[in-house]
């Protein structure tokens, strides 16, 4: 029987022991855990069941040194979600890196408003729907996965992330049409009309960023999350004008937004003539989201 030598193996539980000398300090030893489980199922296909039932478990030289790698990783700060290159949302597989937003519970929230609004309506459900700045794909994948009749599109201006999102509806196995484009400075020549547009754009304001914590700040994409405190509505504004031409009479504007900037959401919404605007809050009870129709 092929057996490995002593110094080949390494027991998992001492690796978890060391997880938690490292990093219980910054994380705590609920959250140290957590990281733990979803490495035990990224590298090893196993639950924390088994290590519970056979203490004794041990791994290969190899698979240790995924681990002090991820370790070393999670020392720094980086999000598990990185270090491991995948998430989930709306119950679905999600690859992600540096160039896409680790997709948040708050949006979860958002997908599921559209996706209640579609069914609940009696209207033909072949929609056309439009998810500005996607991302990892998170929003567009979801309503397509859940909408199945819908045609699905969906824009960003970076390319890095653009090349993850078709990643992830390919791993989902759904349609959607990946648009390259700047939302400030949209190309209007295309003739689609949409009955959906949603948009979760970047509204952190650069006065917010001490409440942000320093593993969001240091490795998620700028790009995704900021803009300036002198115009923070600045892509909402864009959105508007853009489904003043885009969004079929009738059609639906949802949006996520700054939990601080509710109202001055309202405002803006009713200045465009949008009509019957209803502010939504997130499960942390934080206005969260707005829809409103053209
Ligand atoms: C807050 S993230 C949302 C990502 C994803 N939809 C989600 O909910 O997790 C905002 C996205 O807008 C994109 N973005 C930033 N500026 C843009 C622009 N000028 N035009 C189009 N997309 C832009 C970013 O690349 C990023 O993917």
């Amino acid at each position: 029987m092929w057996c490995l030598d002593d110094e080949d193996i390494m027991r998992l539980k001492t690796i978890l022991d060391r997880f938690h000398s490292s990093l219980d300090d910054d994380y705590g030893k609920d959250e140290v855990n957590s990281f733990f489980d979803l490495l035990l199922e990224h590298y090893l296909s196993i639950k924390r069941i088994q290590l519970v039932l056979n203490p004794e478990y041990v791994i290969t030289k190899e698979q240790e040194l995924l681990f002090l790698g991820a370790l070393e990783v999670l020392k720094s700060n980086t999000p598990i979600q990185y270090v491991i290159g995948e998430t989930e949302f709306y119950g679905l597989p999600f690859k992600v890196n540096e160039h896409t937003l680790i997709p948040r519970p708050e949006t979860e929230e958002l997908v599921s408003l559209i996706i209640e609004g579609v069914t609940s309506s009696t209207v033909e459900k072949s929609l056309n729907l439009l998810d500005i700045g996607t991302g990892s794909g998170c929003i567009s994948i979801s309503l397509a996965k859940n909408l199945p009749a819908a045609k699905v599109h969906a824009l960003d201006i970076s390319e890095a992330a653009l090349t993850i999102a078709k990643q992830n509806a390919e791993l989902n196995g759904v349609e959607v049409v990946f648009i390259h484009d700047d939302i400030l400075n949209p190309d209007m020549s295309t003739s689609t009309g949409y009955d959906i547009i949603v948009s979760n754009p970047p509204y952190v304001r650069n006065l917010e960023k001490a409440e942000i914590k320093p593993n969001v700040l240091d490795n998620e994409p700028h790009l995704a999350l900021f803009v300036d405190d002198e115009n923070p509505l600045q892509f909402y504004k864009a959105i508007c004008e853009f489904a003043k031409a885009k969004l079929k009479v009738g059609g639906v504007l949802y949006f996520e937004i700054n939990e601080y900037l509710g109202q001055d959401m309202i405002q803006l919404l009713e200045d465009f003539g949008f009509k019957s605007i209803v502010l939504k809050q997130d499960l942390f009870g934080k206005d969260r989201m707005i829809k409103c129709t053209k």
